[in-house]
C-alpha cells in the first residue's frame, strides 16, 4: 500500500475504533509521527490511566503494553508486534526473583517497570528511570530494599540515595553496547559537546556525562540547556524528538562498540512499522491480556507508584 494512503488508513480506523496510538521515544519516526502521545514509559502508565478511548494501541515493548492493560482493564490494549519483548525485562524470570526475595524476607522489593506483570506482582512498589531516585528517597532512610532488575540504574540510584540496596544482576542490551573511548573521541572532535545518558547505561559511561536522565528528562533537558551540541547515549529514536523540539540544535547518537553500527538501536521497539500498526488496527489484534488474579496483583506495586508520583510533582 502506498505510504501516504496507508496512514490515511491507519487514521480512519484510529477514529473508527476510538483507538489512540500511543509511542515510546524510541519508535521509529513514522510512528511518532502518527501517534496521538510520544513519551517515556511512566508518561505512557499515566495516559493509560487517563485516557477515554476504548482502545490503546501501544507502539513500545510488551511490558509497557502490558502495564497499560494493569491499569486499564476495560480497554482493548494493542501492540503492532506480539514478539517486541525487552532484554532487561527477561533478565529477571520471576521464579528466580521470587527466590531472591524469600531470601531476604526484610526488604522492600522495588521493580524497575521494565519487568513482567508477574515480577510486579512480587513487588512492593514500581519505578520507571523518570521517577526512581525522588521515590526511593522518599522512603524511611532505614528501609531495606531490593532493587531489580537493572543493575546499572540500581547502582546510580544507591550511590545518589546512600541507601541500603540489593541489586539484581540484569541489563539492557542496547544500554551496556556504548563505546566509552570512542565517545571520548567524539568528545574531542566536539568539545562543547555534553554527553547525556541513560541511567541505564554503565557506570563510566555515567560518571563522564553532564546530564543522566530517562527519555523524557532528556528532552526536557536539551531544550533548556545552553548547549548548542549533545552527544546522546540511549536508545537512537528519541533523537527524532530531540531535533522536532530543538531545530537548531546538533545531537549526536553515541556510538556503541559494534563498528558496524553508527547507532544503537532497540531490536525489539524497532519491531513495529506502519504497516502492522495498520493491520493492529484492522484486525484489532495482537491483544495484550493479563489473567485477572495476576493483573490485580501487579496493579498494586504500579498503582502506588502513580500516587506517589502524582504527589511529588
Ligand atoms: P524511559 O522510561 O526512560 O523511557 O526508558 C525506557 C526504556 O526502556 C529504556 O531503555
Ligand atoms: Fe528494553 Fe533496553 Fe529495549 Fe529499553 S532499550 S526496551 S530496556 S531492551
Amino acid at each position: 500500500m502506498d505510504r501516504e494512503v496507508l496512514k490515511s488508513e491507519i487514521k480512519r480506523l484510529r477514529s473508527e475504533r476510538n483507538a489512540v496510538i500511543m509511542a515510546h521515544y524510541y519508535q521509529i519516526r513514522e510512528i511518532q509521527e502518527i501517534a496521538d502521545f510520544v513519551g517515556d514509559s511512566l508518561d505512557l502508565a499515566q495516559q493509560a490511566a487517563k485516557t477515554d478511548a476504548d482502545v490503546i494501541v501501544l507502539c513500545g515493548v510488551h511490558f509497557m503494553a502490558e502495564t497499560a492493560k494493569i491499569i486499564s482493564p476495560n480497554k482493548k490494549v494493542l501492540i503492532p508486534d506480539a514478539g517486541a519483548g525487552c532484554s532487561l525485562a527477561e533478565s529477571c524470570p520471576a521464579g528466580e526473583f521470587e527466590a531472591f526475595i524469600k531470601a531476604h524476607p526484610d526488604h522492600t522489593v522495588i521493580s524497575y517497570v521494565n519487568t513482567s506483570a508477574a515480577v510486579k506482582a512480587l513487588s512492593d512498589l514500581v519505578v520507571t528511570s523518570s521517577n526512581a531516585l525522588q521515590i526511593i528517597n522518599s522512603l524511611p532512610q532505614d528501609e531495606k530494599i531490593i532493587f531489580g532488575p537493572d543493575r546499572n540504574l540500581g547502582n546510580y540510584i544507591k550511590s545518589l540515595s546512600g541507601r541500603d540496596m540489593l541489586i539484581w544482576d540484569g541489563a539492557c542490551h542496547v544500554h551496556e553496547q556504548f563505546s566509552l573511548q570512542k565517545i571520548l573521541e567524539l568528545k574531542k572532535q566536539h568539545p562543547q559537546a555534553e554527553i547525556i545518558s541513560h541511567p541505564e547505561c554503565k557506570q563510566d559511561l555515567l560518571k563522564v556525562s553532564d546530564f543522566i536522565g530517562s527519555t523524557s528528562a532528556q528532552v526536557a533537558y536539551v531544550q533548556k540547556a545552553e548547549a548548542g551540541e549533545f552527544i546522546v547515549a540511549t536508545e537512537c529514536g528519541v533523537l527524532f524528538e530531540m531535533s522536532r523540539k530543538c531545530p537548531g540544535k546538533l545531537f549526536i547518537p553515541a556510538p556503541p562498540d559494534d563498528d558496524s553500527k553508527a547507532c544503537n538501536e532497540c531490536t525489539f521497539m524497532r519491531m513495529h512499522n506502519l504497516e502492522k500498526l495498520y493491520r493492529c488496527l484492522r484486525d484489532e489484534q495482537p491483544e495484550v491480556l493479563v489473567e485477572e488474579q495476576l493483573r490485580r496483583q501487579a496493579l498494586r506495586s504500579i498503582q502506588r507508584m502513580l500516587n506517589i508520583s502524582a504527589n511529588l510533582k
